[in-house]
């Protein structure tokens, strides 16, 4: 086995829980009598895109992901962002929500954002687990969001630095 860094806890299993607790029912209240499309972004988004499902039961809830690469290095994006893999189904008159891990810079977002929004779906909206407002080189909205962290590089819950430590139950830094 690879020899682990120290990761030190940042947010815990239990406050994400509670936190996603939360956003599904202002998401299943706000979408009441719609059908919503959930839009995951791999790979980071899922396990929080699990959670947050399971979170809005009993709504009318289409599931999708789509894969995105942004170049750059491991930690830093430069905002040229690629599909690799696309949605299964189009998302034209639908209600759309994307589910993203974290938005740093903004640019990967804006750049979906701006991608989806010409496929005509009847709305398209952002849920990210988290928010490094520091970073911000572009300003997207963020319509439900989970938490915001400071400008340190953040591991775990699907987050990883350089594909390890998705599987951590909980949100940590990096020692
Ligand atoms: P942005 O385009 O700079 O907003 O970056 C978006 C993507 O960079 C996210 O979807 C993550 O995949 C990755 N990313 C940014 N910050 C972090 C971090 O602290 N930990 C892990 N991945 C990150």
């Amino acid at each position: 086995m690879a020899e682990s860094q120290k990761i030190k806890e940042l947010i815990s299993s239990e406050r994400i829980a509670a936190r996603i607790t939360e956003l599904g029912a202002e998401i299943a209240a706000d979408y009441s009598g719609k059908e919503l499309v959930l839009v995951g972004v791999l790979k980071g988004s899922f396990l929080f895109m699990a959670d947050l499902a399971r979170a809005i039961p009993g709504h009318d809830v289409l599931i999708d992901f789509l894969g995105l690469a942004s170049y750059g290095d491991a930690s830093n994006s430069s905002g040229v962002v690629q599909i690799t893999a696309d949605l299964t189904k189009p998302i034209a008159g639908k209600h759309v929500l994307i589910v993203e891990d974290i938005v740093d810079t903004g640019l990967t977002m804006e750049y979906l954002l701006e991608n989806l929004r010409t496929r005509h779906p009847a709305s398209v909206r952002l849920c990210s687990l988290l928010h490094k407002p520091e970073r911000a080189v572009k300003q997207v909205q963020i319509d439900y969001l989970g938490f915001t962290v400071p400008d340190l590089f953040v591991v775990g819950y699907g987050l990883d630095y350089a594909q390890r430590y998705r599987n951590l139950p909980f949100i940590g830094v990096l020692e």
